[in-house]
């Protein structure tokens, strides 16, 4: 299996109340139906993690291609993965996924070999905390069908504490979903058969990520293919990647990056079009104040 440049970057909506004038340079990068998908939401923060994931994979295929912020063109497969529309069909294979959850939104990217295009990746991310209304008991017995009984051994056992318990249950969950995104097929596998043992040399600790000793069964054959990284975030979000015939040459960490980092001026975004989009989006409530309301 050949070595990959991986590139892992993070940002932090809390570090970011955006301007007009940075959200029309943010919203001008984008593709019109994106867009569109994008004023349906309700609350600005989904808004925004979703902008910031499609700005993060802009610049990602950007500094790949060294084509320009604006002239990267995506589309959505049948089940809503988006991929790179590439011109030039000359350049080494990308494979790149972003997550988004509460505060975070990440991307994880891999740049292939163009003899050996058949590789990829997964990311996910989720908040460590359960904020459910019923117990956590409960919670667990309805989700018994999502994990096997091995892992369930792992993520109950009598060493956690609830909030060890909700912490082995997310990294499950966040190993899981950047499987499931790798393959692009949405929830339609059947989760129960998909066994990880997670690895148990280190606690998933932020100094310490990440953590690559985890491996994976399906319908109990080992799959060997498959490698992969679980990270800790600002002590509260655990991520997961997952890389199929792939393997990063190092595990670094996740670099944060600041929102200069994923703009350009453009003069469109100065348009009255996309500023009154932007007027218009800024309008929406923030959860948080919605809970304050409560
Ligand atoms: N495959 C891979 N990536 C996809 C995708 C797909 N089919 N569809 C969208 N994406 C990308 C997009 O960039 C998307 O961002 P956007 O929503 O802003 O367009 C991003 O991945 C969403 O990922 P994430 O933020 O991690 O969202 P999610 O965890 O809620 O959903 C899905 C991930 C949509 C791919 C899918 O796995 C799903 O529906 N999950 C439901 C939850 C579940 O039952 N998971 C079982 C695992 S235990
Ligand atoms: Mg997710």
């Amino acid at each position: 299996m050949s070595k990959h440049i991986c590139t892992r970057w993070a940002f932090d909506l809390a570090s970011w109340k955006p301007t007009l004038s940075q959200l029309s340079q943010a919203v001008a990068l984008i593709q019109p139906e994106e867009r569109v998908r994008l004023m349906k939401f309700h609350f600005i923060d989904d808004f925004l993690s979703s902008l910031i994931g499609r700005l993060l994979m802009r610049k990602y295929v950007s500094t790949c291609s060294g084509l320009e912020l604006h002239q990267v063109k995506f589309a959505r497969d049948v089940r809503g993965k988006p991929y790179w529309v590439r011109e030039d069909i000359n350049g080494p294979p990308l494979s790149f996924n972003a997550s988004h959850q509460g505060n975070m939104v990440l991307l994880a990217g891999i740049i292939g070999e163009a003899n050996d295009p058949d590789f990829g990746i997964g990311a996910d991310v989720m908040k460590i905390e359960y904020s459910g209304g019923k117990s956590l008991a409960e919670f667990f017995r309805l989700m018994n069908r999502k994990f096997s009984a091995q892992e369930w051994k792992h993520i109950c056992r009598v060493e956690h504490n609830e909030r060890e318990q909700v912490k082995a249950f997310m990294r499950h969950w966040c190993l899981k979903e950047a499987y499931v995104k790798e393959l692009g097929v949405g929830i339609t596998v059947d989760l129960e058969k998909i066994s990880f043992s997670v690895d148990t040399t280190h606690p998933l600790e932020e100094k310490v990520t990440p953590l690559v000793g985890t491996s994976l069964r399906c319908h109990d054959k080992p799959m060997d293919n498959w490698h992969f990284e679980e990270h800790l975030l600002q002590e509260e979000y655990c991520a997961a990647i997952a890389f199929r015939n792939c393997l990063p040459p190092d595990h670094g960490r996740f670099k944060f990056l600041r929102i200069e980092e994923l703009l350009v001026t453009s003069p469109e975004s100065e348009l009255e079009e996309v500023q009154s989009y932007c007027r218009k989006a800024l309008l929406k409530p923030y959860k948080r104040s919605q809970k304050n309301k409560e």
